[in-house]
């Protein structure tokens, strides 16, 4: 079997995401066929280093030995059962976990399977919270530039028009506060007072504001200050409004600390998890949110409060054993840690992008970094051509328009390093 065989049985019969599949016509399929440590390796023995850690899940590198051992002897004991009335093990470690890891005050876990689907949980959570309490209030408020997802809800608390604008007619209701335009402590100022606005103007329609705490990832990868996140949290106490911080991309570790509202020192209402939890195994999600709204549901059943919202891979027992083997590897390891020097690295090499003539600007955040082209509109894709560099020279870069990015797994060296940014800057180089 090769790359080509496998590549044209694929496209007899998939319809890829996020993909204009015409573009196969000219762009390679990549069959993978296996995975180790950073590098996944196609049909040809051709290897490429995962730079974007495989839609920013994998965190420990691929077949990690640790987590391979923890899900294979999961299977041999429990695969799955349903969450309704039953439990298991892995599910409530993993949950005592959670609790003790995310910030104070976030003490109870509500699990779905995905991303989108999580932050879908945490909305209809917020509304019903508010519903329960005899307040309607309908209204969701989000970020310029946010993203939070695909699914309907999602969407509609999103903000990049590319994924948002032909389903206009289907979302629901949410409107935009603006994101602070830079990572200074000025700009978070400034964003706070245009909360207070925001909120302001729109008195008791309001259920929740949603953040992507420090860096909006589908959205260019735009960073802000911490300070923001302070301001917001206060804000949202003063109006009565809940805080959800959509830490599906940010959490276990991404942004420098195991979840970004640390560097804020705020504990939100809700908390989106998702990606990093399972080491990019298998799809997990959870929400945790407090006691204060775990209580507004608790209730006698033929009061019809109770939060009806299940898919039925709730809490996954293989996933959930992959999600404490990776937590596992987090206090074992001394993760959090060992990923400064890391980044500090990272930062080390970023500094020669500054100097291409085509490159705006670049900026970092914990294991995060990215550089921003110049000079280009978007219908020469050149995010595209970085793609193709890329895979030429064995490197996974797949930037976003012209953002080209890094978000590699933790257990990345610095010689992996070294020809991961050294190819990028390549390619921007002879664009
Ligand atoms: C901040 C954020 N929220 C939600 C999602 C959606 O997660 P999923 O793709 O698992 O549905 C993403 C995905 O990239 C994300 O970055």
């Amino acid at each position: 079997m090769n790359n080509k065989t496998m590549a044209e049985r694929d496209l007899d019969v998939i319809w890829h995401p996020c993909t204009q599949m015409k573009d196969h016509e000219f762009l390679p399929m990549i069959p993978i066929k296996k995975g180790k440590g950073v590098y996944l390796e196609d049909f040809e023995g051709r290897e490429y280093i995962d730079a974007i850690s495989s839609w920013w899940v994998n965190i420990f590198g691929h077949a990690n030995p640790y987590i391979n051992e923890a899900v294979k002897k999961q299977l041999d004991t429990l695969e799955h059962v349903i969450l309704a009335g039953f439990t298991h093990e892995p599910i409530v470690r993993l949950s005592e976990r959670l609790v003790k890891l995310t910030p104070e005050g976030l003490t109870r876990c509500f699990y779905a399977d995905n991303g989108s689907s999580a932050v879908e949980v945490a909305l209809k959570m917020s509304y019903h919270f508010h519903k329960n309490q005899g307040r309607e209030r309908p209204l969701f408020v989000s970020l310029t530039n946010s993203y939070h997802g695909e699914t309907i809800g999602a969407l509609s608390v999103g903000d990049v028009e590319l994924y948002k604008e032909t389903y206009k007619p289907l979302l629901i209701r949410a409107i935009q506060t603006a994101v602070p335009k830079d990572q200074t402590q000025e700009a978070a100022r400034e964003a706070a007072e245009a909360l207070e606005v925001c909120f302001t103007t729109h008195p008791d329609e309001i259920a929740a504001l949603i953040v992507e705490p420090l860096i909006q990832g589908a959205g260019s990868m735009h960073m802000y200050h911490p300070l923001y996140l302070t301001l917001a949290r206060e804000i949202c106490t003063k109006h009565n409004i809940h805080l959800i911080a959509d830490e599906v991309m940010a959490g276990f570790g991404r942004t420098g600390t195991m979840f970004a509202c640390e560097q804020a020192g705020i504990t939100p209402d809700y908390i989106v998890l998702s990606k990093g939890l399972t080491g990019g195994y298998l799809p997990l999600s959870v929400v945790l949110t407090t006691e204060e709204v775990y209580g507004a549901f608790y209730c006698d059943y033929k009061l019809n409060k109770a939060f009806l919202h299940s898919h039925s891979y709730t809490g996954n027992a293989l996933a959930c054993a992959a999600a404490n083997a990776t937590l596992d590897l987090f206090e074992q390891e001394n993760i959090i840690e060992k990923n400064i020097k890391t980044s500090a690295y990272i930062a080390s090499k970023l500094e020669a992008f500054e100097s291409l003539e085509n490159v705006a600007s670049v900026r970092q955040c914990g294991m995060v970094a990215a550089v921003e082209l110049k000079g280009y509109d978007s219908s020469e894709r050149i995010g595209l051509k970085v793609y193709q560099y890329g895979l030429d020279h064995g490197v996974l870069l797949r930037p976003l328009g012209n953002i080209v990015y890094f978000m590699p797994p933790y257990i990345i060296t610095t010689d992996e390093i070294d020809v991961m940014m050294d190819t990028a800057y390549d390619a921007i180089k002879q664009l």
